[in-house]
C-alpha cells in the first residue's frame, strides 16, 4: 500500500500560497487570529472573510490541479496496489485531477459545519452570520469545516491504520513542522520513505530517501518509477 501525505507545496503550483514560505498565508494574517476557536469566538466576521475570500479564490477558475496532482491521481489507476492521499490541504485539488481515496485531516474549504447540530454540509458561497442551518435552522452557526490549531484533526483513526499497513510512504510539500502529520514519517513501518519537497524539511532525515525539487516536476518521474513505466 503506498501512503502518500501532501501539503501545501503540492499546491503551491496551482496559485494557492503556502503558509510559511516568504510570502505565505501566515506572514500575512495571526495565526490566532484567522485559526483559532478563541480567534473566531473574538471575531467571527474576521474568520468567516478570511475562509470567504480563499473559497472564492479556489472557485475563481484561476486555480486548477498541477501536474504534481494528476501524477498521483495516475499513481491511484495504475499502481496496481491500493494508493491512499491524507492531505493537509483544505482545497479540492487532489479530487479535481481524479483522486478518489483523499482523506483531509485539516478539513475541507468547500465544507461547512454547524456549531449547533454538528452537521457537514457542502458549500460554495460565502458565510456570515446571517447564513441558517439547512438542517436545525439555527442562525449564524455555520464555521468553516477547517481545523484550527488547538483542535484534533480528523480521520486520524483511519490514518494511523494505514501507516501501519504502508510498504511505500511519500510526504510531499510539507514543512514537517505541524503535528500529528509531522509524526507519520517516523511512526509508519513502511521499508520506503520519500520525501518531495522544495527544500530539506524539518523531519527529512526521518525518509530514506530526499527529493529536492518542485513536485509538478519531481512527482510525475516518481509515478513513473513507481508505476515501472517508461516516460512516453
Ligand atoms: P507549509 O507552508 O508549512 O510548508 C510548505 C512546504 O512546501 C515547505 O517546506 C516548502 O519548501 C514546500 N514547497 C513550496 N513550494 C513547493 C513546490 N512547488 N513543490 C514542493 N514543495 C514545495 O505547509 P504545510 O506543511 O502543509 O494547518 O503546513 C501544515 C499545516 O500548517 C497546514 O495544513 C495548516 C498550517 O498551519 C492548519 O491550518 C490546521
Amino acid at each position: 500500500m503506498i501512503f502518500v501525505l501532501t501539503g501545501a507545496g503540492v499546491s503551491r503550483e496551482s496559485g494557492i500560497p503556502t503558509f510559511r514560505d516568504s510570502g505565505g498565508l501566515w506572514e500575512k494574517h495571526r495565526v490566532e487570529d484567522v485559526a483559532t476557536p478563541q480567534g473566531f469566538k473574538k471575531n467571527p466576521a474576521l474568520v468567516q472573510n478570511f475562509y470567504n475570500l480563499r473559497r472564492r479564490e479556489l472557485l475563481s477558475g484561476a486555480i486548477r490541479p498541477n501536474p504534481a496532482h494528476m501524477a498521483l491521481a495516475r499513481l491511484e489507476r495504475e499502481a496496481g496496489e491500493e494508493v491512499r492521499i491524507v492531505t493537509q490541504n483544505v482545497d479540492d485539488l487532489h479530487e479535481r485531477a481524479g483522486s478518489k481515496n483523499v482523506l483531509h485531516m485539516h478539513g475541507e474549504l468547500l465544507k461547512v459545519r454547524c456549531r449547533d447540530c454538528g452537521k457537514v454540509f457542502s458549500r460554495r458561497e460565502d458565510l456570515s452570520a446571517e447564513v441558517f442551518c439547512p438542517s436545525c435552522g439555527k442562525k449564524g452557526a455555520l464555521r468553516p469545516h477547517v481545523v484550527w490549531f488547538g483542535e484534533t484533526p480528523l480521520h486520524m483513526d483511519e490514518i494511523a491504520a494505514l501507516l501501519r499497513r504502508a510498504d511505500v510512504f511519500i510526504a510531499v510539500g510539507t514543512s514537517g513542522t505541524v503535528y500529528p502529520a509531522a509524526g507519520f514519517v517516523s511512526s509508519t513501518s513502511a521499508r520506503r520513505k520519500i520525501e518531495v519537497n522544495m527544500e530539506p524539511s524539518a523531519v527529512s532525515s526521518f525518509f530514506t530517501e530526499n527529493l529536492l525539487g518542485k513536485a509538478g516536476e519531481m512527482i510525475p518521474r516518481l509515478v513513473e518509477e513507481l508505476i515501472g513505466k517508461k516516460a512516453l
